[in-house]
C-alpha cells in the first residue's frame, strides 16, 4: 500500500470512491423518515471534480491517495487557509474500509496542517471517521439539520441584501478571518460557479445558496445571519435543507422552525484550537 500525493488524473477515481462510500454510508445509517438515499448525481459529480482539481492545484501537500496494485483505494483532501487547516473530503472504497487505509491517509493530510493553530472538518456519522478524528485531536460538536418544504406564508419581507460580485471577496475574506481564522480565498471561485452569492449591502455578512438551501452563511451579527437565511429559504424549490448547524447557532434553528422545517441531528463539526464559529453555518467541504 502506497500513500502518495494526489494528481489531477486521480480526481475522477476519487470522485467515484467518494460517491460510493457516502452512498453506502447513507444506506447503512438511513432513518425511517429519511428519503431513499441517492448516489451523487452526474451534475453534482462534475462540480465535485472541479472543486477537487482546484484543491490539488492550491494545496498539493494536503491531497493524498492510497494505492495498491488494484489502483486507488482511498483519498483525503485538505487545505490550509492562513491559520486554519480544513479537511475537505476523506473516503475509502467500500470493501476496503476498516483495514487501516483511512488512518494512514488522515495522518498524511493532518501533517499538512502542522503549524495551523486551528482545524476544521465536517464529520459523517461513520464510527470509523469519528474515532479517527477524535484520535487526531478534534472535538466533535453535533450538527443539526433542518429539512422539509418551506412554508412560504412564513417568509418575511427581506431588505438590505443584494447579489454579491467579485469586489465583495475582500471584506468577505476579512469576515472569515474573524470568524474562523482564515479566508476562503481561492475557494470562493468554485462556490460562485455553482451557487448564488448574496451579501448584506452594509457588508455585515454573506451566503452562498442554491435551490436546495444554503451552502455557507457568515455574518457579523445574528440579525444579519437570520436575514440571510430567510433569503436562502425564499430561493428554495421543493425539499430544502439547512445542514451543518451547531448549537452555537440556534438563530438558524429559530428560522428553520419558523419556516416549518423539521429538526434532526446529523454528523459533527470537528474542531481543533477553536470554538464553534458563530454566526456561521459552515460548508461541508471548504468549511
Ligand atoms: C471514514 C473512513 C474514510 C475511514 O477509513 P478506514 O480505512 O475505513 O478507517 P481505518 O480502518 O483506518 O479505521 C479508523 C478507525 O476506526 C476503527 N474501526 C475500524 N473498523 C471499525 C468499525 N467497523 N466500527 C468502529 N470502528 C472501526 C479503527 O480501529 C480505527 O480506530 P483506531 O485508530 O482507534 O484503531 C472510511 O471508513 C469511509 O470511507 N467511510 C465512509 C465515508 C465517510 O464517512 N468518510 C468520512 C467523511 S467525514
Amino acid at each position: 500500500m502506497l500513500i502518495r500525493p494526489m494528481t489531477t488524473e486521480d480526481v475522477p477515481t476519487a470522485e467515484a470512491i467518494s460517491a460510493d462510500a457516502f452512498h453506502a454510508l447513507d444506506l447503512s445509517r438511513r432513518r425511517p423518515a429519511d428519503p431513499e438515499p441517492q448516489r451523487r448525481a452526474p451534475a453534482n459529480a462534475a462540480g465535485w471534480i472541479a472543486r477537487t482539481e482546484k484543491f490539488v492545484a492550491t494545496d498539493p501537500g494536503g491531497c493524498w491517495v492510497a494505492e495498491d496494485d488494484d489502483g486507488v483505494l482511498g483519498f483525503a483532501t485538505s487545505l490550509r487557509r492562513e491559520d486554519v487547516w480544513c479537511l475537505a473530503t476523506f473516503a475509502v472504497r467500500p470493501g476496503h474500509q476498516g483495514g487501516g487505509i483511512g488512518s494512514r491517509l488522515l495522518a498524511a493530510a493532518t501533517a499538512y496542517g502542522v503549524g495551523c493553530e486551528r482545524g476544521m472538518l465536517a464529520a459523517s456519522d461513520d464510527p470509523r471517521a469519528t474515532r479517527s478524528y477524535h484520535r487526531a485531536g478534534f472535538r466533535l460538536h453535533p450538527q443539526l439539520t433542518l429539512t422539509g418544504t418551506v412554508d412560504r406564508s412564513a417568509l418575511p419581507a427581506v431588505t438590505g441584501l443584494r447579489d454579491g460580485v467579485p469586489d465583495d471577496l475582500g471584506w468577505m475574506d476579512d469576515l472569515d478571518r474573524s470568524l474562523r481564522g482564515g479566508p476562503h480565498g481561492p475557494d470562493h471561485e468554485p462556490l460562485m460557479g455553482i451557487s448564488r452569492l448574496v451579501v448584506a449591502a452594509d457588508r455585515s455578512g454573506y451566503a452562498y445558496t442554491n435551490t436546495g438551501g444554503p451552502g455557507l452563511i457568515a455574518a457579523r451579527d445574528e440579525a444579519t445571519a437570520r436575514t440571510l437565511l430567510w433569503e436562502c429559504l425564499a430561493g428554495t424549490e421543493g425539499r430544502a435543507e439547512v445542514a451543518h448547524v451547531t448549537v452555537a447557532n440556534d438563530w438558524a434553528v429559530d428560522v428553520g422552525i419558523a419556516a416549518r422545517l423539521d429538526l434532526a441531528t446529523r454528523g459533527y463539526l470537528g474542531l481543533r484550537g477553536m470554538a464553534p464559529p458563530a454566526p456561521y453555518v459552515h460548508h461541508g467541504a471548504v468549511l
